[in-house]
C-alpha cells in the first residue's frame, strides 16, 4: 500500500481521469482522489466488492469523485471519459497470473491516446530450488493412512502452488524471465531463462516471482530476497527431483490464460532430461495434453480438488 500510495503521488496530477483496474475495496482509486484526481472510475467484476467500495468512498468523503463501473474488464465498451492514468494491483505471486497485461491492453484499446500507468514496468523472475518440504509432502502423500495414494500423489506433483521460497532455498542465481510494460506489450506467449553454469544440486523445483516499477524510482516486488509483502512466490513442481547434470538448465514457461484464470505450462531441459509440468492435467509426468474447451472446467475442478487434498495432507 505504501509504495502504491508513494507511486499514485508522483503519477496523478490534480484534475486527471483515473481508471482503477479490478478496484476491489477501491482503495488506490481513493488514493487517486486524495493524490487530486477530478473523477476515478474504479471497475470490479464482483458485485459484493463494489458495493462495499462505494459504502467506503462515502464513508471516506470521496463518493462525489469515486465512481464504479460494475462490469468485467473484457466487458467494457468504453470509459465514460477519456482517461489519463490506469493503475491497478491485479500482479499474482508471479505477476502475469491475474492477467495484468490483458486488462491494461483491454483498457488502452479503448481510449484515444496511452495514459500513464502504475505499474509503467513489470519484470518476472526465475530461480531453480531445492525445497525438503515440498518433497517431504509429496512423499508422505503417496501412503494415507496404509493406503497406497501414489498416483494420485504422482499427478499433485505438476501442480503450481503458492509458498514460501527462502533464499537458502535458491541453487542457483535469479534470472529474469520477462520484462514488459502493461498497456503497451502484449501478454507474453513463451519464456525462458537459461543457466549456464547450471543449478548445483537436485532441483525440486521453480520459483517464479515478479518485481514491478509502480513508478519512477518505485519498485515493489514479491522476490525471496524481498522484504516480506503478502505475496509468497510461484513454485512449479519439479518432482521427483531433477539430479544436477554438466550441461545448462533451461527453463521454458507458457503462462496461459483458460477462461481468465491461469495456467502455467513448462518444461525443464537438464542435459539428456526433459521435465515438462502442466497443471491442467493430472496425469503422468511428461504428459502436456493441451485443454479441450468442453472439458476445461472439468480439468479446473480436479486441479483444484488436487489443491484441498495436498492442503489436507500437508
Ligand atoms: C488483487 S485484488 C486488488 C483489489 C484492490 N486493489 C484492493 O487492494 O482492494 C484484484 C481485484 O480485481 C478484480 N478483478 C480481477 N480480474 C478482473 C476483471 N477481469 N475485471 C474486473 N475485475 C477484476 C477482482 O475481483 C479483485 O477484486
Amino acid at each position: 500500500m505504501k509504495a502504491y500510495r508513494a507511486a499514485i503521488e508522483r503519477t496523478v496530477r490534480p484534475g486527471d481521469v483515473v481508471a482503477d483496474l479490478g478496484s476491489g475495496t477501491g482503495v488506490l482509486g481513493m488514493m487517486c482522489a486524495r493524490a487530486g484526481a477530478a473523477r476515478v472510475f474504479c471497475v470490479e467484476r464482483d458485485a459484493h466488492m463494489v458495493d462495499l467500495a462505494r459504502k467506503l468512498a462515502c464513508a471516506n468523503g470521496l463518493g462525489d469523485r469515486v465512481e464504479f463501473l460494475h462490469s468485467r474488464i473484457e466487458d467494457l465498451t468504453a470509459f465514460p471519459a477519456p482517461v489519463d492514468v490506469l493503475v491497478s494491483e491485479t500482479m499474482g505471486a508471479a505477476g502475469l497470473d491475474e492477467g495484468i497485461f490483458q486488462l491494461f491492453s483491454r483498457c488502452a484499446s479503448l481510449l484515444p491516446r496511452l495514459p500513464r500507468r502504475v505499474p509503467g514496468r513489470l519484470r518476472v523472475w526465475a530461480a531453480p530450488l531445492a525445497f525438503p518440504e515440498l518433497v517431504l509432502r509429496w512423499t508422505l502423500g503417496a501412503r494415507v493412512e496404509g493406503l497406497d495414494f501414489s498416483t494420485l500423489a504422482a499427478g499433485l506433483g505438476h501442480i503450481p502452488q503458492v509458498l514460501p521460497v527462502t533464499p537458502a532455498m535458491l541453487l542457483a542465481p535469479p534470472r529474469p524471465l520477462f520484462s514488459g510494460e502493461p498497456g503497451v506489450d502484449a501478454a507474453p506467449e513463451r519464456l525462458e531463462a537459461v543457466w549456464d553454469p547450471p543449478p548445483s544440486g537436485v532441483v525440486d523445483g521453480v520459483a517464479l516471482w515478479f518485481s514491478a516499477d509502480l513508478a519512477d524510482g518505485i519498485t515493489l516486488a514479491n522476490g525471496p530476497r524481498d522484504p516480506d509483502t503478502h505475496w509468497n512466490q510461484l513454485v512449479l513442481p519439479v518432482l521427483p527431483g531433477l539430479a544436477p547434470a554438466a550441461a545448462p538448465f533451461v527453463l521454458e514457461v507458457w503462462p496461459r490464460f483458460v477462461a481468465a484464470a491461469p495456467r502455467w505450462k513448462w518444461r525443464l531441459t537438464w542435459g539428456g532430461l526433459c521435465y515438462e509440468g502442466d497443471p491442467a492435467t493430472l496425469d503422468a509426468a511428461g504428459s502436456v495434453a493441451e485443454l479441450q474447451p468442453s472439458v476445461s472446467s472439468m480439468y479446473r475442478i480436479r486441479v483444484q480438488c488436487g489443491h484441498w487434498i495436498m492442503s489436507f495432507i500437508s
